[in-house]
């Protein structure tokens, strides 16, 4: 897809403050500090459009973004920063959990996960309750640029095993820091999104 506008639009934290647009959504889900602001920033090629930090659990609402006035990203909040108070932890995942459940737009899902380490209890507690609501889910092994190409691949076939019996054939090598990955993604994004617009 060619990115003629990319805006920021509002940020959510009730579904009825939900853009009216009618779009279909493409949602981007992960535990803290992941990596799935910087993803964002990469696919649409702006530098600052999502927020990013060194600092986990800045995302703390559903973030839309418009793109080309025909397409939202939705940014969900990071799942399991141990830091944050346990109420307003619960706060977001019924956030995360009513907008999944929901959601009358949403085209797919996109989890993001570390390619340095084995998917977490809650990456595999996210793939699990999206196979349950049956939505297209693809998995993204983000910050790949820091390992070695041997210890990438030996991680992702470790991960792609745990995932199968959700489903799950594939995960996606990605970086936003060496623009890796950008091109299959965005091919696997517009295969979601002609499954939904006529
Ligand atoms: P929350 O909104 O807090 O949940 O975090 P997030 O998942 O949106 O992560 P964010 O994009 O803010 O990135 C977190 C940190 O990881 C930042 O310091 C980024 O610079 C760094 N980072 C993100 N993607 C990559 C990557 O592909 N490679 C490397 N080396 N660093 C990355
Ligand atoms: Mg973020």
């Amino acid at each position: 897809m060619k990115i003629l506008t990319a805006e920021f639009v509002r940020s959510v934290v009730q579904l009825d403050q939900i853009p009216k647009g009618g779009y279909p959504e493409i949602a981007f889900a992960g535990r803290s500090n992941v990596g799935k602001s910087s993803l964002i920033n990469c696919l649409l090629g702006r530098k600052k459009l999502a927020q990013t930090s060194s600092t986990p659990g800045k995302t703390r609402m559903l973030n839309y973004y418009n793109i080309n006035n025909m397409l939202y990203f939705v940014d969900l909040p990071g799942y399991g920063y141990a830091k944050v108070p346990e109420k307003m932890r619960e706060g977001w995942g019924q956030l995360i959990e009513s907008y999944l459940r929901e959601s009358e737009n949403l085209a797919g899902v996109i989890v993001v996960t570390d390619a340095r380490h084995p998917l977490s209890e809650l990456d595999l507690q996210m793939v699990s309750f999206l196979k349950e609501l049956q939505y297209p889910t693809l998995l993204i092994a983000t910050k790949a640029d820091k390992l070695s190409a041997k210890k990438l691949s030996a991680q992702l076939r470790k991960n792609i095993q745990t995932v199968q019996k959700y489903g799950v054939e594939d995960i996606l090598p990605f970086s936003a820091t060496a623009k890796r990955g950008k091109r299959e993604l965005w091919m696997a994004i517009d295969y979601l999104l002609q499954e939904v617009t006529p």
